[in-house]
This record gives C-alpha cells, sequence and structure tokens, in this order.
C-alpha cells in the first residue's frame, strides 16, 4: 500500500483484457491508497479550457483519463512543481492532500473520472491561490 501522505504517484490499475475488450478497476487499498467514498467525472469539455485551480486540505483523489487525454499540473506549498500527460484508462494519479491541481489541453471527448476518499464538502477546497502559495 502506498504511503496516503506521499508524493503523488502514478498507479498501474488491474486491467483484464480479453477479446471483448478491457475491463479495469479499482478498489480500496488495492490498488488506491485510501477508501473511495465518492466518484465524479467531467465529460463535454470544450477544447482550450482549464479546470481544477484549488487545493484540498484532507481529501485523497485517484483522478484517470477514462476517455481521451489532458495534463494535470500540481504544486505544493514547498514550491514542488509535477506535471503528467494522463491518457490510458488503465493509469490513475493518486493525489495526496494539499496539492494544487490545475488540469488542461483536454482532448476532444475527454472523460476525467475522479474517485476522492471524502463527501463533496466546499469547506475542504482552498479555492484562492493565494490562500495555499503564501500558506
Ligand atoms: P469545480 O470544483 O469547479 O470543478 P473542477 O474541479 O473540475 O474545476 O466543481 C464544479 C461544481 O460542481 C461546483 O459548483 C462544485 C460542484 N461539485 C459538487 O457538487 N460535488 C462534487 O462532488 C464536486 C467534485 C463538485
Amino acid at each position: 500500500m502506498l504511503d496516503p501522505h506521499g508524493e503523488p504517484q502514478l498507479i498501474e490499475l488491474p486491467t483484464i483484457p480479453d477479446k471483448r475488450g478491457s475491463l479495469t478497476f479499482a478498489e480500496r487499498e488495492s490498488p488506491l491508497p485510501f477508501r473511495p467514498r465518492r466518484s465524479y467525472w467531467v465529460h463535454g469539455i470544450p477544447v482550450g479550457c482549464e479546470r481544477g485551480g484549488h487545493a484540498h486540505q484532507a481529501t485523497h483523489e485517484a483522478i484517470i483519463a477514462v476517455a481521451g487525454s489532458f495534463r494535470l499540473r500540481l504544486s505544493n506549498q514547498a514550491g514542488v512543481e509535477r506535471s503528467w500527460h494522463l491518457g490510458s484508462p488503465t493509469q490513475a494519479l493518486y493525489v495526496p492532500p494539499m496539492w494544487w491541481r490545475v488540469i488542461d489541453e483536454y482532448s476532444e471527448g475527454a472523460v476525467c473520472l475522479v474517485m476522492a476518499s471524502l463527501a463533496y464538502d466546499e469547506a475542504d477546497y482552498i479555492r484562492r491561490s493565494e490562500d495555499f502559495f503564501t500558506g
């Protein structure tokens, strides 16, 4: 199991291919380092849009490009910046709490699936960059 307070990390998801296609799955602690309590997915995204622009104080997330591709940039309060191009439905990017995320460069028809450790709570969001980056 991954350290739930560790770094963002790309996780290979178990996938069962056969002649009908492929089935990929994720469960708590295998291989996700948290227990998912909520899922949401973002779709119908116009090319050129940017989403995100916030951090979570307590929520752990796993982000999957179930269709198409996009770029995901993460920054923490220590000044670490990382970037991924997600474009495989068999990979999840684990994002621990307290990483600022920006998602852009969506391809046409991209679908972004997110599994989250906590129920939706606006109080968990830090949405003002000046609040996050100045601590
Ligand atoms: P927003 O945080 O702007 O989306 P993104 O992370 O892609 O930038 O969320 C859009 C709206 O959806 C906002 O009004 C909050 C609401 N929302 C919920 O009601 N429940 C949820 O689980 C999530 C993730 C968002």
